[in-house]
């Protein structure tokens, strides 16, 4: 019998963000959520939901920014956050007009829950492309990627956007920024300096000079091929896999679903759309929905489509927390290399959710076929929410496994 719990609770939306994760995170959530900063004691939630108590929305170096900030006393002004994970900073800085740039769909989320449940009603927008502001900013405060090339990315759509009279603030944790990021900083923006570490975090202060690159610069690349099916992939800054196929996709690659007509089928956590394209050139008619929480995985697929697949009007692209956006009973198949890890932190949680969605959106009939290293265990997870699992291919770090919703 399949077993319900805290995982399987019915999926709806509240206002755009997912509100299964609040639920299942008021169950029981022993996360620390109250941050006190300057004269704020701010209410932030991790998104989604861990039961991990050593998980916060916020780290030590958002406290130094946001203390760092408001000793310079500054008006209302413009200010442009940059990768803040979960809304600390957007909910600290709520004085002034606020345009927030995040890759992720689950920050964004987070934005608008933390500002709504602590009664914050900022001029705020959010953006998913630095290419989008549209106005003179004052302040940019920038919380460094993870990824370099999503670093070289931004600073140099940063030099677009900032002038002189810009103050840029940055900050990561001190470990994480070496003489090479400050180097990034000078070449792309400006002279560039940093603080001492305070609990273990530093900020950069850079003043921008008369560094423009161009608007329409397109960004870097990093472009590799596969023989079978034969397919280029190109990767945007930042994606999964940006320099060569990942050895589970490569698994994966060798035993994609053939022979499956004019099924639906949905690639869950996309990244560059390797799986997905492979699934559309062994089945010229299956209709193909990439869909990641990262939106430069999602451009990457798109763009890999129009480049590997004569027609691309059967490929759809979605921007989105699993699947939440997907209708009930719409699809025949779901393919996925599920992520093991939400930003530095290693967890299950987000296969779990992954699973459960995919439970909701196969139609009867319908089945997932996922690729995993064999020590994660997936088998347990998808036999108990499928009440089925086979494995359809192993080597010695990965397997396959299928089930099929009854
Ligand atoms: C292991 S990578 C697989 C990428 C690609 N399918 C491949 O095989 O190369 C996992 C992907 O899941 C995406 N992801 C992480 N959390 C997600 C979420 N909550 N919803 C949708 N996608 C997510 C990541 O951005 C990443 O692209």
């Amino acid at each position: 019998m399949r077993q319900f719990d805290a995982f399987l609770l019915p999926r709806f939306t509240l206002g755009g963000y997912n509100s299964a994760n609040l639920i299942r995170q008021r169950i029981s959530n022993p996360m620390k959520t109250i941050f006190e900063v300057n004269n704020l004691e701010l209410t932030l939630e991790r998104f989604p939901c861990s039961n991990d108590e050593n998980l916060q929305a916020w780290d030590s170096a958002d406290q130094y920014l946001l203390e760092y900030i408001e000793q310079l006393k500054l008006e209302p002004a413009n200010v442009l956050i940059i990768n803040d994970t979960f809304g600390a900073l957007v909910c600290g800085l709520n004085q002034h007009n606020i345009i927030a740039q995040s890759d992720s769909f689950i920050a964004k989320q987070a934005y608008q829950y933390n500002l709504e449940a602590n009664h914050l009603t900022p001029s705020f927008k959010h953006i998913s492309d630095l290419s989008q502001v549209d106005v003179n900013i004052d302040l940019v405060v920038f919380k460094l990627p993870k990824s370099n090339s999503m670093l070289i990315e931004q600073l140099r759509q940063l030099s677009n956007i900032v002038s002189p009279t810009t103050q840029v603030i940055a900050a990561a944790k001190a470990k994480d920024i070496h003489s090479s990021t400050l180097k990034l900083f000078d070449k792309h923006l400006g002279s560039t300096t940093t603080s001492l570490a305070k609990k273990k975090s530093r900020l950069i202060f850079c003043q921008p000079g008369n560094k423009h690159t161009g608007r329409n610069l397109a960004p870097d690349l990093h472009t590799w091929s596969t023989s079978s099916p034969a397919l280029t992939i190109s990767n945007l800054p930042g994606v999964f896999a940006n320099s060569s196929l990942d050895l589970g996709a490569q698994l994966m690659l060798e035993n994609i679903p053939s022979n499956i007509g004019d099924s639906t089928v949905i690639d869950l956590g996309c990244g560059n759309g390797v799986l997905g394209l492979a699934v559309a050139k062994n089945n010229p008619q299956a209709q193909v929905t990439f869909t990641d929480e990262s939106y430069m995985a999602v451009e990457s697929s798109r763009l890999n489509v129009s480049n590997n697949i004569s027609d691309p009007q059967r490929c759809n692209f979605l921007w989105n927390d699993c699947l939440t956006d997907i209708e009930f009973d719409s699809a025949d198949w779901i393919i996925c290399n599920p992520p093991f890890h939400q930003l530095q932190t290693i967890t299950d949680h987000i296969a779990w959710q992954m699973f459960n969605d995919a439970y909701r959106v196969l139609n009867k009939g319908g089945k997932i076929r996922i690729v995993g290293n064999r020590h994660l265990g997936y088998h347990i997870k998808l036999q108990r929410i499928f009440d089925n699992c086979i494995t359809v291919a192993s080597n010695g770090k990965f397997v396959i496994l299928e089930s099929t919703r009854l």
